[in-house]
């Protein structure tokens, strides 16, 4: 008998808007993915594509970047860069034989806890139905 997928996925949460949504949402008991890990950055212009790569080298199925509506990153054009960063990052995401929509990148405010709930419940849903990372099958 086959175990059913779980898909392990990534978030790195900006600290000031969407890991703050994301304690909302934990707050106000919406929906969220138990097999989502949260690493918490300061702001998503900080994640660098290494630290995505590690999370996919270590075995994640998806990785979910997610910070502040453009216009209200803290650090006043980090989600910017994120963006920039995140278009680049789909198309070269795929030398290392893995899907662009395993990466995702999302704006959630502190306000939003039932947005965060939908973001990472569609994105995990989107990553079963892809299933298991090629790159973690490579690896083992
Ligand atoms: Fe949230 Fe920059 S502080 S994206």
């Amino acid at each position: 008998m086959q175990e059913e997928f779980t898909p392990r996925i990534v978030g790195f949460l900006c600290n000031w808007c969407s890991y703050a949504g994301a304690d909302l949402a934990g707050a106000t008991k919406q929906k969220v993915p138990a097999s989502l890990s949260v690493i918490k950055v300061m702001c998503s212009g900080r994640v660098e594509p290494v630290l995505i790569a590690t999370a996919y080298f270590r075995g994640a199925d998806g990785v979910l970047v997610a910070g502040c509506h453009p216009g209200d990153c803290h650090y006043r054009e980090g989600n910017y860069y994120a963006r920039r960063r995140f278009a680049l990052l789909e198309k070269t995401i795929e030398t290392l034989g893995l899907e662009p929509e395993r990466l995702m990148l999302a704006w959630v405010s502190a306000s939003e806890g039932q947005r965060f709930s939908e973001v990472t419940d569609q994105f995990a849903g989107r990553i079963k139905q892809m299933g298991p990372s090629p790159l973690k099958k490579a690896l083992l």
